[in-house]
């Protein structure tokens, strides 16, 4: 931990009752002048981090942005995910950013965030728009030990941990749409996009790009997604801080990526399937020129979805786009 990530770290665990520069001093082993030095470029941030001679610091507020050592201070260990932390305030797309840091060795579990995205992609090649502050952008690096058939477990589980962090963070009850869209009130207000480098018997790395719509207004969704997306400040009411929101989501991820790799993902399925808006329903499947039309019907080992088309026949799908018959 780094001396930034040690103070916060104290500050988060004081909370009202605040700490001392002296004891500060003397449990991170630098002088006062350092700890001092180090509260005035976080107060420089945003952070709000009263000093009286009785109290001692305190943290009384802290700004919506996200700051690496601030998300690691809170998060503390984890298995896997988030070991290591790095945060953009711009980039072209985070999903670039892991994949170039794959591809130069960085071990599994690095997130990078960025505060906006000028190139962020959703599937089939769609755009995901990224305003500045407004949403959580972020990727996580995964290198399981899986056939690359099985991705899609990853993309189940992924979709499961964004839903209970949602929940745990609004109190609403988010639905999931096949295979990844995370929808409040019928309208997507997260998505997950997993892009993969692998051979033919194995993944070689794997890359969660995930987009969370937390505090965009209504009037900042372009006209012609208004009726089909939300954030949570709409459907909640507030401003949610999008910390909080990383860091639950990043904890629900790293404990599904614990079950995905050990072999459970039967349990992970059958609570996504329990959110799952999708299952038992008519709907149609659009992939590339292709359309199926039937009822889905469940998930199979992998993650793809069985589809029992008009004709009667199990169909397995990997991808596509579905759409909810009326
Ligand atoms: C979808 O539902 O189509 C997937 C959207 C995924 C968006 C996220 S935002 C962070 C990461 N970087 C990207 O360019 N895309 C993903």
């Amino acid at each position: 931990m780094n001396l930034d990530q040690q103070i916060l770290t104290a500050l988060h665990a004081a909370a009202a009752v605040g700490v001392s520069g002296a004891e500060l001093s003397q449990r991170l082993n630098v002088s006062r002048a350092a700890i001092w030095a180090r509260i005035e470029d976080l107060r420089a941030l945003g952070y709000e981090i009263d000093a009286s001679p009785h109290r001692g610091y305190r943290l009384c507020g802290v700004p919506d942005l996200l700051h690496a050592d601030d998300l690691l201070s809170r998060l503390g260990p984890t298995r896997v995910i988030g070991r290591d932390i790095r945060v953009f305030q711009e980039t072209s797309s985070t999903n670039d950013v892991v994949d170039k840091l794959a591809r130069d060795g960085v071990p599994e579990g690095v997130v990078v965030f960025a505060e906006s995205q000028t190139r962020g992609r959703g599937r089939l090649g769609r755009k995901w728009l990224s305003p500045a502050g407004r949403g959580l952008w972020f990727s996580v690096l995964l290198r399981p030990n899986l056939r690359p058939q099985a991705a899609t477990q990853m993309t189940i589980a992924t979709a499961l941990a964004v839903a209970r962090a949602i929940q745990q963070q609004t109190g609403l009850l988010p639905g999931i749409k096949w295979p990844n869209d995370i929808l409040l009130q019928g309208r997507k207000t997260a998505g997950i996009l997993t892009e993969l480098s692998a051979e033919l018997d194995h993944i070689k790395y794997l890359v969660l790009g995930i987009g969370v719509d937390v505090n965009l207004a209504a009037h900042e969704f372009p006209a012609d997604l208004r009726k089909l997306a939300t954030s949570l400040r709409i459907e909640a009411g507030r401003t949610l801080n999008r910390a909080d929101l990383a860091i639950a989501i990043l904890r629900a991820l790293d404990d599904d990526y614990a079950r995905i790799t050990s072999g459970q993902f039967e349990a992970v399925a059958n609570e996504w399937a329990e959110r799952c808006t999708t299952l038992g329903q008519p709907v149609t499947i659009h992939i590339g020129d292709r359309r199926l039309h039937g009822r889905a019907e469940a998930l199979d080992e992998d993650g793809a979805l069985l589809l029992r088309t008009e004709h009667g026949r199990l169909e397995r799908v990997i991808g596509g786009d579905v759409t909810m018959e009326k």
